[in-house]
């Protein structure tokens, strides 16, 4: 079953159109990304389904309900973009407040606390003012808070916003630890690179609409291409490639052969070959999810569906790995 089913969902705020018949399934036990620039509908969209901000037309359903549907709110977690917990709570006496919201009685809250402060490494500041608190920290205690009352369901706005590396990889580990315990995870994020670390399938949206789903793999297995440079001196054959029907586009320091299905590099490096033109470098450059967004977002801009030269120039920009 699909733990988040929405379909044809749209939300006007008097003119302006957040969400554009948005159509997306979430099964259980994903981590799912929902990627897209700032303004692009992600947390109207989670906000929907949480029963916050009500929908103006369509269909949103969350656990086989209705979004907003109000024994369902029991079954998930959620983590505000931006929020601000009171600097003068400590980690512990926060989630004592949120466990008593849930019900919970003290004994129960203790030992919940103890275990997830645990999780999110933060055993030992437990006691010490969220005002004294790194970014990171507070946003591991925000996550610490979301599945403080065992939701099946967990909803992160931006978690790894504002966080530095090292930090966004103890979330990105978090998140799998709690994927790992069965949980559904939905994150929205406009970091290509955490949703392509952390996800197992990924919506892209752009201006309220999704314009791509699919997991990272396949996403980014779309187009094979390699990246060819030449020893000092030599010309690209530029014409002749492409009279064999392949995509080729150059930057300053290399040629960038795009193949098409049934196409072979070494057709191409034959040719090199053939005519004594010796080679310093060939890479195989994998899309990132980063080309793909681009890409789509250009497409989105232009209202064409013809893969546009955005993806070679970032192709071009990408440092090699
Ligand atoms: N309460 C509101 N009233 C009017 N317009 C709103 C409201 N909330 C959001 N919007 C508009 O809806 C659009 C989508 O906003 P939303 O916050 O969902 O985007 P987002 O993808 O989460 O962006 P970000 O990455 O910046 O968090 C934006 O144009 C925003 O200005
Ligand atoms: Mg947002």
């Amino acid at each position: 079953m699909a733990v988040i089913d929405v379909s044809n969902l749209q939300k006007d705020y008097g003119s302006l159109q957040a969400l554009k018949s948005v159509t997306l399934q979430v099964d259980s036990g994903q981590i799912y990304g929902l990627l897209g620039q700032n303004g692009a509908g992600k947390s109207t969209m989670i906000k929907i389904l949480l029963g916050i901000v009500r929908l103006t037309s369509g269909e949103a359903n969350l656990l086989g309900f209705p979004a907003g549907t109000i024994e369902v709110r029991k079954r998930v977690g959620y983590l505000p973009e931006d929020h601000a917990f009171p600097g003068y709570h400590t980690g512990e006496s926060l989630l004592h407040f949120y466990g008593e919201l849930y019900g919970m009685n003290r004994p129960d809250r203790v030992k919940r606390i103890a275990e997830s402060l645990d999780i999110v490494g933060l055993s030992k500041r437990g006691s010490s003012k969220i005002k004294t608190y790194s970014k990171g920290m507070k946003q591991r205690l925000g996550i610490a808070q979301s599945f403080f009352h065992d939701p099946e369901v967990i909803f992160l706005d931006e978690p790894t916003d504002g966080v530095d590396p090292v930090g966004r990889k103890e979330i990105r580990e978090l998140l799998a630890t709690l994927k790992d315990e069965g949980r559904t995870i939905f994150v929205n994020s406009h970091l290509l690179q955490e949703i392509e670390l952390m996800c197992d399938r990924v919506a892209i949206m752009h201006k309220g609409e999704i314009v791509r789903t699919g997991t990272v793999a396949e996403l980014t297995k779309t187009v094979e291409r390699f990246s060819i440079t030449l020893a000092p001196g030599a010309d690209f054959p530029v014409a002749e490639v492409k009279a064999l029907g392949f995509k080729v586009e150059r930057d300053d320091e290399e040629t960038h052969v795009e193949l098409k299905p049934g196409q072979s590099i070494d057709t191409v490096l034959d040719l090199l070959s053939s005519k004594n033109l010796r080679l310093r470098n060939v890479r195989e450059s994998k899309q990132t999810l980063e080309d793909i967004f681009m890409d789509l977002v250009e497409q989105a801009e232009r209202g064409s569906t013809k893969r546009g030269v955005r993806v070679a120039r970032a192709v071009g920009a990408r440092r090699d790995d």
